[in-house]
């Protein structure tokens, strides 16, 4: 655990810049918790000497969890849109490296086939970051979530609606229905997972994902089932550690 959101930020960001040398694709998300830990990324990759940062932008490979179906790339709410603000253009990096799912394809679920290939055929995900939804889901994950779902088209829920709603004017209504997921399956075959929680209106869910056995109703429970998994969370969010 970490005092707050901006050492948290700082701790994630260490460990991903070190998993920028791996061998696998990194597994990338977006939402708010995210926003401090890329520019923690930013702050530490402009301080790397010029050579490290050549070598790595031309090494750069990035799988996104998610996008909203029925936004184009160039839609500012896309999350596209947010990890070319958030990561591409601080870095640096050729946008093309950056893979999300296309949430403008006119058959999603076929993207969503496309896109679970194409990560398979990158050898899947080294480390993977992830965020909790208010719901407990992760990436877009819905509950309820078998273990083994696969990257999919599917519904999001009215309270994932309501929780992401600030980037749609604050109205749940124009949140899309419906969005493009790599799956349980596809998370739980990385290498190593960090799933990252930050303020106190995470606390309620995050207690009951550490806690509760792993069950559908709960998909970031499965996570606890994984080899190498870290919780890195502020004391805002675990308020019951102790230290
Ligand atoms: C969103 C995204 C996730 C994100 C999570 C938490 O709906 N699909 O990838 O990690 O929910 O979002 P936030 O960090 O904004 O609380």
């Amino acid at each position: 655990m970490e005092a707050d959101a901006v050492a948290v930020a700082s701790w994630v960001a260490e460990r991903l810049l070190r998993a920028c040398h791996g061998r696998r694709p990194l597994g990338l998300a977006t939402g708010r918790t995210m926003e401090p830990v890329y520019a923690a990324l930013a702050e530490r990759w402009a301080a790397l000497p010029d050579g490290e940062r050549v070598a790595l932008r031309q090494g750069w490979q990035s799988f996104n969890l998610d996008e909203y179906v029925g936004l184009a790339a160039s839609d500012p709410r896309s999350f596209r849109a947010f990890i070319d603000q958030h990561l591409a253009a601080p870095l640096a990096l050729d946008p093309a490296r950056l893979k999300l799912p296309d949430g403008a394809a006119t058959d999603p679920q076929a993207e969503a086939a496309r896109y679970a290939a194409e990560l398979a055929a990158a050898g899947g995900v080294g480390l993977q970051l992830l965020g909790l939804g208010l719901n407990g889901h992760v990436g877009f994950n819905e509950p309820p979530c078998a273990a083994d779902a696969r990257c999919r088209c599917l519904p999001l829920s009215e309270a994932t609606r309501r929780q992401n709603a600030g980037a749609f004017g604050g109205d749940p209504a124009l949140v899309p229905e419906r969005a493009i997921t790599l799956g349980l399956a596809e998370i739980l075959a990385a290498e190593e997972i960090l799933l990252v929680v930050t303020g106190a209106a995470k606390a309620d869910i995050l207690r009951r994902v550490l806690e509760e056995p792993p069950s559908g109703a709960l998909p970031a429970s499965w996570l606890l089932q994984h080899r190498a998994v870290t919780v890195i969370a502020d004391r805002a969010a675990a308020p019951w550690v102790q230290g």
